[in-house]
């Protein structure tokens, strides 16, 4: 019975707590499924029944919703909150650049998304996956902050279909004997819908399964620590799916490859051997989905059974896309092809048209102000924040602080191109480091990267759907185009607040009306424009180094003081770029004081430990038979007679997971 009384004794104390906090009367619940790794591109969402039943014929899909930054621990944060990963430094799925030790040590999880939801008086609940990193020993140190209910994965088991391990509550860890992961969370997530039945006040409900992420393995021989291969179903979906094949789109697998910078131009074309795995691992990613639609099933029977259909917005989204194939590309994300960028986001509550497809252009870091916005707490989003609010509702649309009309950009840092389930680490690779600029509207389908490398490349998604032309070179892309895109791009580079919102205000400080790449392609800023510093690296580098990509002033001075009488020159405008540097730094000196960080260290130092000590300290935890797990979801009656404490040695070990090949070398 631990599960049911956990929730009780939630409730039991939940009803002081909110009764200080604002009032709630009137405030929509917010429930937020969000997958991991599940691409907008490659049709995963046609094979989830009761997502097009609830959700797609029910509701909105956004279609122009993207990820600024295709990998699961810096999408996460940048969504809990609402920036762009250059404003949290969370570059990267595990230390030094990323993981959750690096997100508490730079204090960030003490002002995101669920305190500032809990301030609007949103009961908050998380279930499933959190953040890499997030371990059987560091599960309440500390536990993260704003959840009046907490069922999350630890590491080194958020990747093992068949091996469930949760912290509730920052409690020790427990594993859920011969459980499918899914389907814990399927009634995890079932029982704390139902036991908020009777109360009154809003609730915000996290749901994150890990699927469709691949699957982590130590392994017992040969070189490699830890290998990865595509997720496994539970039992009763193995079967489905047969004769599925990735769609074969223009851009899958080309016999001539198109893709110009980096890595892309030395990949060969994939075996056909390799197009069948590919293909069986997309068989496994739809199988693996399958128990998340389930569970979207009785989550929104639950809700119906409730009376709170209307009263709730029910949102679906991804951390990142993924792609398969695609550009001769193996397995991953990471890259910036739409596949990896664009991910679902579906929209069903109060005020959202029913069965639309909408063109409106969003990103993650857009959500948290969105939500804010829906709940009623505009006020307890802060000024750091760099989105704004999504046009969901007819409400919305009048909101004073709206999100990027058309612009936004997407970075990456890294030193090859991941690839999934199969090492070409010895295969051609180069650095993965670039910013990318989207500008979508009616007129535009621009894409804009400038890579480390110095490479550029310009795909016109309108006329080239599927990225097969780099125009960057081509005569028919006028340098006018070309100055613009790059301008805006720099301001995007260092943006924070408001000039991620409208990147063109900072460039045109005076004049309200260039909001859009239209309204600046006006021939009288040509000059303007062509007295931009270009973006450049001056190194290639795995993360987000200020001197090594900002450049002190973004309009070159030699000319400023030749032309000044030519335009108007926003008078603080050379010393942008360090303005937002002294406000980063401001920011973080404030919410981490110096001790805080070398204490903390110290406390949570992982251990480094032999390949023996890793496997041996793994397999404490049993592994369930990949045949025999998931045959029904479990009631939760079961689910408590199933939970086990995770052995006190594995606890105390704190093993250097990152070490044994976890988390980079998969890009997960
Ligand atoms: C981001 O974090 C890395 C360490 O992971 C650090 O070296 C770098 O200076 C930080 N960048 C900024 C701009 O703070
Ligand atoms: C590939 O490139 C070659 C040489 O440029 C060209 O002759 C051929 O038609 C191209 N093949 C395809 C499928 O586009």
């Amino acid at each position: 019975m631990i599960l049911t009384r956990a929730l009780l004794a939630f409730f039991a104390t939940a009803v002081t707590v909110t009764a200080v906090v604002v009032p709630s009367v009137e405030k929509p619940n917010i429930l937020f499924i969000f997958t991991d790794d599940q691409d907008a591109r490659i049709d995963s969402l046609s094979y989830m029944p009761n997502v097009k039943k609830h959700l797609i014929d029910q509701g909105t899909v956004y279609r122009n919703h993207y990820a600024t930054v295709a990998v699961c621990c810096p999408s996460r944060v940048s969504l809990l909150r609402g920036q762009y990963a250059h404003n949290t430094n969370i570059t990267d799925v595990s230390p030094p650049h990323g993981g959750y030790e690096k997100f508490n040590r730079l204090g960030l999880g003490e002002n995101y998304l669920p305190l500032w939801l809990k301030k609007a008086g949103y009961s908050n609940y998380y279930i499933g996956k959190l953040m890499n990193e997030y371990t059987v020993s560091n599960y309440n140190n500390p536990k993260p902050a704003g959840f009046d209910y907490q069922d999350q994965l630890v590491d080194p088991f958020t990747y093992t279909y068949n091996t469930a391990v949760f912290s509730r509550n920052g409690d020790p860890p427990v594993y859920y004997h011969n459980t499918y992961q899914t389907d814990v969370i399927h009634t995890k997530t079932l029982a704390a819908l139902k036991a908020q039945r009777d109360k009154s006040d809003p609730f915000f409900l996290w749901v994150a399964p890990m699927a469709p992420h691949g699957q982590f393995k130590l392994s017992e021989k040969g070189h490699e620590d830890i290998f990865s291969e595509p997720p496994i179903s539970a039992a009763r979906h193995a079967h489905l799916f047969k004769d599925v094949k990735i769609p074969r789109r223009p851009n899958f697998n080309p016999a001539n490859q198109t893709k110009t910078a980096s890595y892309w131009k030395l990949l060969d074309q994939l075996t056909e051997a390799e197009v069948d795995e590919l293909d069986e691992t997309y068989r496994s990613r739809l199988r693996a989905l399958q128990a998340v639609d389930e569970m979207v099933g009785s989550l929104f029977e639950e809700l119906e059974a409730q009376g709170k259909l209307d009263n709730t917005y029910i949102i679906y989204s991804a951390d990142n896309g993924y792609h398969l194939g695609h550009h001769r590309a193996y397995a991953g994300k990471t890259t910036n092809i739409e596949e990896d960028i664009n991910v679902p986001l579906i929209v069903r509550g109060p005020g959202v048209v029913k069965g639309h497809i909408s063109d409106v252009v969003s990103a993650h870091h857009d959500l948290a102000p969105t939500l804010l916005a829906l709940a009623k707490g505009d006020e307890f989003v802060p000024d750091f924040v760099d989105g704004g609010v999504i046009p969901w509702t007819e409400g919305l649309k009048r909101h004073p602080k709206p999100a990027s009309v058309e612009t936004f950009a997407v970075e990456f840092w890294w030193e090859q191109l991941f690839n999934e389930y199969k090492s070409r680490l010895s295969g051609p690779t180069g650095t993965n480091t670039y910013k990318t600029l989207r500008v979508i509207s009616e007129k535009h389908n621009l894409k804009y990267a400038v890579w480390c490398t110095g490479e550029h490349e310009l795909f016109d998604l309108k006329k080239d759907p599927y990225e097969l032309q780099n125009i960057y070179n081509s005569e028919e892309v006028k340098i006018q185009l070309l100055d613009r895109l790059d301008a805006v791009l720099s301001v995007l580079q260092t943006c924070s607040g408001a000039s991620c919102r409208n990147p063109w205000h900072v460039i045109h400080p005076d004049n309200e009306n260039i909001r859009t790449l239209s309204d600046a392609l006006d021939k009288k800023y040509d000059v303007l424009y062509r007295r931009f510093r270009k973006i450049s690296f001056k190194e290639c580098l795995a993360y987000f180094s200020a001197t090594n990509e900002e450049p002190n002033d973004l309009l070159l001075t030699e000319s400023l003081e030749q032309n000044q009488q030519l335009f108007t020159v926003p008078p603080n405008y050379p010393h942008f770029a360090q303005q937002k540097q002294a406000s980063l730094v401001q920011q973080r000196s404030e919410s981490c004081p110096h001790q805080l960080i070398t204490e903390e260290k110290e406390n949570t130092q992982p251990i480094r430990v032999s390949r023996a000590d890793a496997l041996r300290l793994f397999s404490l935890v049993p592994q369930g038979v990949e045949s025999d797990i998931g045959h029904s979801v479990p009631t939760e009656k079961e689910l408590d007679e199933r939970a086990r404490p995770v052995p006190q040695e594995l606890v105390d070990a704190h093993v250097d997971w990152v070490n044994h090949g976890f988390y980079s070398k998969f890009g997960n």
